[in-house]
């Protein structure tokens, strides 16, 4: 029996990433991929170090091309449909260290009609405010505006539909019915949205007018999409698209499914959120591996591995390799309290919150700068 499920539009249940591998066909990130990259890069961002990125599709091909000088882009996307939460932030943070390691463009994708045909009650106006909204939080991170391109999929549909076309014209309906689990009460327009997410994965190569290697760093729920779209762009005449994928920041309550606001708000740290807000969510909701009384926690220690502060450091907040291992081993000794630990975690997220909402201030200016227009 499946415990736990993984699909573009849902997680559930407790992640097993061992088995998502199998399951999936995507290859675990080991020590000699690890290596190859930090032969490029000099140091290894620490979601790699500690394996937040933990599989992908193809890497060392990509890895062989730019090392002949044949450089790739990045391309990866939100789909506008509510306030951006730190889960969303983790791949892109990570999507920025890379462009800025490998001086790659970065296609970043807002495919606004994605939730409009996959949720029950979102109008377009409502995912207009949200996709304005959500830019800040994307280029608040600090993207270069030189090498980052916006493709909003209504705003660009001019450029984006023929090649759509294309690729749609090789998916029949049996193939999206396994991918995603669609069946015939599936509206049509999520039938063809596959096609509308494997463009950018290839429009470069053809404003470009030559064929440009694209790797997609993104959350491991979104590579269905991909694995459909690896199969039909050779038969296009392009490159595979490779993926670098990570594991999704859990939910305050616990280490089930993902982070994500269709769930409780109080239970979803958002950019937006007030230092009380921040303070308030996680005394009251990170689940913790503290145990039940003070003198039993100094007697046996806590359990950082399902505590979700803990985790919060470990895939975000605590980049330092040496702090975090004092944090662990003083929370698993029982020297450290879970309310101690909690304010550790969220003095972190309020200092990085204060300076992300200022470049998010800062970003209303600069959509335009943005938005990709044409070369
Ligand atoms: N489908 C993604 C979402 O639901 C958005 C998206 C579009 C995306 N293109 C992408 C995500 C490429 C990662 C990589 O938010």
């Amino acid at each position: 029996m499946k415990k736990f499920s993984v699909t573009p539009w849902s997680v559930s249940g407790n992640v097993d990433y061992d088995k998502l591998i199998k399951e999936f066909g995507i290859e675990a990130i080991n020590e000699k991929l690890l290596e190859r990259i930090k032969k490029q890069t000099r140091d290894l961002h620490f979601m790699l170090r500690r394996k937040v990125f933990f599989a992908h599709r193809d890497l060392p091909r990509i890895l062989d091309e730019y090392e002949k000088g044949n450089k790739f882009f990045l391309y990866t996307g939100r789909a506008p449909s509510g306030k951006v939460h730190l889960g969303h932030l983790l791949p892109w943070i990570f999507t920025k260290w890379l462009q800025d390691k490998f001086g790659a463009e970065l296609w970043f994708q807002f495919p606004d009609e994605e939730k409009f045909l996959f949720k029950k009650n979102l109008s377009f106006k409502e995912i207009e405010n949200f996709l304005n909204d959500n830019m800040l939080d994307v280029i608040a991170l600090g993207f270069n505006p030189k090498k980052t391109f916006f493709i909003v999929d209504t705003i660009h549909a001019n450029l984006m539909y023929k090649e759509a076309c294309k690729v749609a014209k090789k998916i029949t309906f049996s193939m999206v019915k396994s991918s995603f689990g669609f069946n015939e009460t599936t509206n049509i327009g999520a039938i063809f949205y596959t096609s509308m997410q494997a463009v950018p994965a290839f429009l470069p190569s053809i404003l470009k007018k030559r064929n440009i290697p694209c790797l997609i760093p993104h959350a491991v729920d979104q590579d269905p999409h991909f694995r459909l779209t690896r199969d039909i762009l050779p038969k296009l005449g392009y490159y595979k698209p490779a993926s670098i994928q990570c594991s999704f920041l859990p939910p305050l309550s616990g280490t089930q499914g993902k982070m994500s606001s269709s769930k409780l708000e109080q239970e979803t740290v958002f950019t937006i959120d007030s230092p009380e807000e921040v303070e308030m969510k996680i005394k009251k909701y990170a689940f913790s591996g503290g145990r039940a009384t003070i003198k039993e926690h100094r007697e046996k220690g806590g359990i950082p591995e399902k505590d979700i502060s803990f985790q919060y450091l470990r895939m975000f907040f605590e980049p330092d390799d040496e702090k975090l291992k004092a944090i662990y081993e003083n929370y698993k000794s029982g020297k450290l309290l879970t309310n101690e630990l909690k304010e550790i975690l969220i003095e972190k997220i309020n200092s990085f919150l204060k300076e992300h909402q200022r470049k998010r201030e800062l970003a209303k200016k600069q959509i335009g700068k943005f938005l990709f227009k044409s070369f």
